[in-house]
C-alpha cells in the first residue's frame, strides 16, 4: 500500500496513538529501502511485507519516533511485522522458518553417467576439476542401479514432495546405454510403485549427439531435456567448443531441432559469460522467438582451477543482465528458472532456506560409484564418500550439515536485506573460496541483493499504477 501521512486525527485516534507507540518496536528484519524521489520501501527481511511511505514518515519509522504517525499507519505497520511489541516475535518467526531446516527430504538423485565429454568448453567447471592425468569412467548399468537402490530406500514415500532423476555429465549421452537401461529402471521402480509415478526425469547435455532414435526414447519415458547453448553462434561458439577448438552451435541447434521434432520437452541452459552478457536481452529474444523455447536457465560462471573470471564486475553485470531479461521474456510468458526461484520467495512470502538440492536434499552418484552431496566436487571426489548401501541421508553427518548449511544458520545473513529471497547461494562454491561450506558465496550476495531491489522498486511501480488507474492500492495481503 502507498500509505498516505493524514492530516487530522480525532479524538480517538490520537488515544489509541498514544497506546499503540507505548508498545511498538520496530522489527530487527525491517529495512528501509529508497524507491523513488518522494517514497521509500518499509521491508520485512524475513515475510517479505513491503509497505510504501512517503519520505518524512520514513524517517519517522527508521528513528522509532512513532509518536506522530497515525494509527492507520501504525496498525498496518504491526498486521504486517514491521513494527512488533516485543522481540520475541522476531524470534519466534525466525524460529518457525529455521525449524524448517530439520524437515527438509530427499528430492534430487544425480546420475553421473560419465565424466567424459566431446567438448572442451572454456569454462566447464567439472573438468576443470580433473587434474590432467586423472582416469575418466562410464557409469555402468549395475552402478546406475546401485545409485536408483539407494535413491529408492531414502526417500520418505510419505512427503508429497515431488522427486527428479538427473542424467548429467560430462556429456551423458556418451554413455547412451547406461541411460537407456537406467531409463527403463525408473519406468519399472514406478509401476511396481516403489518410486513416485510423478518422479521427473531430467537430463542435461551439450546436444551434439542427440539423434531420432535417442530423441524417441527420451520422449517415450517423458525425459525433460536441458540443452545447453549460450546464444546465436558467434556468441555461443566464443566458450562451448570441440577439442579441436571449432565451434558447437551447428551441432547443437541440431540437436534441438531433432528433439523438438519429436516432441520432447527442451529447456535451454545459458551460461552467462562475459562474452554474450551485454546482448543477453537480444540471446532471450533469440531462444522464444527463433528457437521457441519456454524454458530458459541462466547459469552464473563459477571459477575453477582451470578458469578465472577477468571482469570484476561480472556479478554486477550478469545480475543486471538477468533481471532485463527477466523483464522480457516475462512479457512473451516465458520464465527463466534462476530469478524465478526468487520471485516466487517474493511474491508468494514464503523465505527460501537455501539454494538447491545440493543442500543436503540429493545424492549424486559418480561414474564409480562414490556418493556425494554436491556434483560439483566430483573431479577431486570433495564432499563423496565410497559407496555404502546403507546410507541414511536423514542420519549421516555429511548430508546433515549440508542440509543446515542455509543463511538462517550463518550470522552474517542474519540481518541482510535479502535474507528471505537469497538461499545462500552454493555452498561448494563458498567452500573453493574460503575452504568452508559455512562461508558466503560472496558474488551470489550481490546477485540476492540486486534482485530484491528490483523486485521491490517493480512491485512499486505496478502500485503506483494501480493508484493511477484508480485500483484499489496495492497493500500486499496474502501475495505480492
Ligand atoms: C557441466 S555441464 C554437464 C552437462 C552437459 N555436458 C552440458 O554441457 O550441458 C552442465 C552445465 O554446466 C554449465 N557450466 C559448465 N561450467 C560452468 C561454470 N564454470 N560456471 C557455470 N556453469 C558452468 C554448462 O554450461 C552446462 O550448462
Ligand atoms: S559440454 Fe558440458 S561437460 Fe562438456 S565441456 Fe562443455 S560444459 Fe563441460
Ligand atoms: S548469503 Fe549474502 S545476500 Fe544471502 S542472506 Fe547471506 S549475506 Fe544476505
Amino acid at each position: 500500500m502507498i500509505e498516505k501521512n493524514l492530516k487530522t486525527r480525532t479524538k480517538r485516534e490520537v488515544i489509541a496513538i498514544e497506546n499503540t507507540t507505548n508498545n511498538l518496536i520496530p522489527s530487527r528484519f525491517m529495512h528501509i529501502m529508497d524507491v523513488g524521489s518522494e517514497y521509500k520501501a518499509i521491508y520485512h527481511a524475513l515475510n517479505m511485507e513491503t509497505v510504501f511511505v512517503e519520505d518524512k514518515l520514513a524517517k519517522k519509522i527508521s528513528t522509532g519516533s512513532l509518536q506522530n504517525i497515525p494509527v492507520q499507519n501504525l496498525e498496518n505497520l504491526k498486521t504486517r511485522g514491521l513494527l512488533i511489541e516485543d522481540e520475541t516475535e522476531d524470534t519466534k518467526s525466525y524460529k518457525t522458518v529455521k525449524d524448517k531446516l530439520n524437515s527438509l527430504p530427499l528430492t534430487v538423485l544425480y546420475l553421473l553417467v560419465t565424466d567424459k565429454c566431446n567438448f572442451d568448453c572454456r569454462y566447464c567447471f567439472i573438468e576443470g576439476g580433473y587434474t590432467k592425468n586423472q582416469s575418466r569412467n562410464q557409469m555402468s548399468q549395475e552402478i546406475a542401479k546401485r545409485g536408483m537402490d539407494l535413491f529408492v530406500k531414502n526417500i520418505d514415500s510419505g512427503k508429497k514432495r515431488r522427486r527428479t532423476i538427473i542424467f548429467y555429465g560430462g556429456e551423458p549421452i556418451l554413455n547412451w546405454n547406461t541411460v537407456e537401461f537406467a531409463l527403463g529402471d525408473i519406468a519399472s521402480r514406478k509401476e511396481k510403485g516403489s518410486l513416485p509415478t510423478n518422479t521427473r526425469v531430467n537430463l542435461i547435455t551439450n546436444g551434439s549427439l542427440i539423434t531420432p532414435e535417442i530423441a524417441k526414447v527420451l520422449r517415450k519415458h517423458n525425459v525433460g531435456v536441458s540443452v545447453s547453448l549460450d546464444g546465436r553462434e558467434t556468441e555461443h561458439n566464443r566458450n562451448r567448443i570441440f577439442h579441436s577448438s571449432k565451434g558447437t552451435f551447428i551441432e547443437t541447434t541440431k540437436g534441438i531441432q531433432i528433439l523438438k521434432n519429436h516432441n520432447v520437452h527442451v529447456g535451454i541452459s545459458c551460461t552467462l559469460t562475459e562474452g554474450n552478457l551485454e546482448t543477453l536481452e537480444e540471446i532471450a529474444t533469440f531462444l522464444v522467438n527463433d528457437l521457441d523455447i519456454v524454458s530458459i536457465g541462466f547459469n552464473f560462471l563459477r571459477e575453477n582451477p582451470k578458469f578465472s573470471l577477468k571482469d570484476p564486475e561480472y556479478m554486477e553485470k550478469a545480475s543486471r543482465a538477468v533481471i532485463e531479461s527477466y523483464r522480457i521474456l516475462r512479457k512473451k510468458g516465458v520464465y527463466e528458472d534462476r530469478i524465478m526461484r526468487k520471485v516466487n520467495a517474493f511474491t508468494q512470502k514464503k523465505p527460501r532456506i537455501n539454494n538447491c538440492a545440493g543442500c543436503g536434499q540429493q545424492i549424486v552418484m559418480a561414474p564409480t560409484g562414490e556418493i556425494g552431496v554436491c556434483h560439483g566436487g566430483i573431479g577431486p571426489k570433495d564432499f563423496f564418500i565410497p559407496y555404502s548401501p546403507d546410507l541414511n541421508t536423514n542420519t549421516h553427518p555429511l548430508w546433515q550439515e549440508w542440509k543446515t548449511r542455509s543463511p538462517f544458520n550463518m550470522e552474517k545473513c542474519t540481518n541482510c536485506i535479502a535474507l528471505g529471497i537469497c538461499g545462500g547461494g552454493c555452498a561448494y562454491e563458498a567452500f573453493l573460496k574460503h575452504d568452508s561450506i559455512w562461508k558466503l558465496d560472496d558474488p551470489f550476495c550481490i546477485h540476492s541483493k540486486m534482485t530484491l531491489e528490483f523486485l521491490v522498486k517493480d512491485l512499486f511501480e505496478k502500485c503506483l499504477e494501480n493508484e493511477k488507474t484508480n485500483r484499489p492500492t496495492l497493500s500486499p495481503s496474502s501475495k505480492h
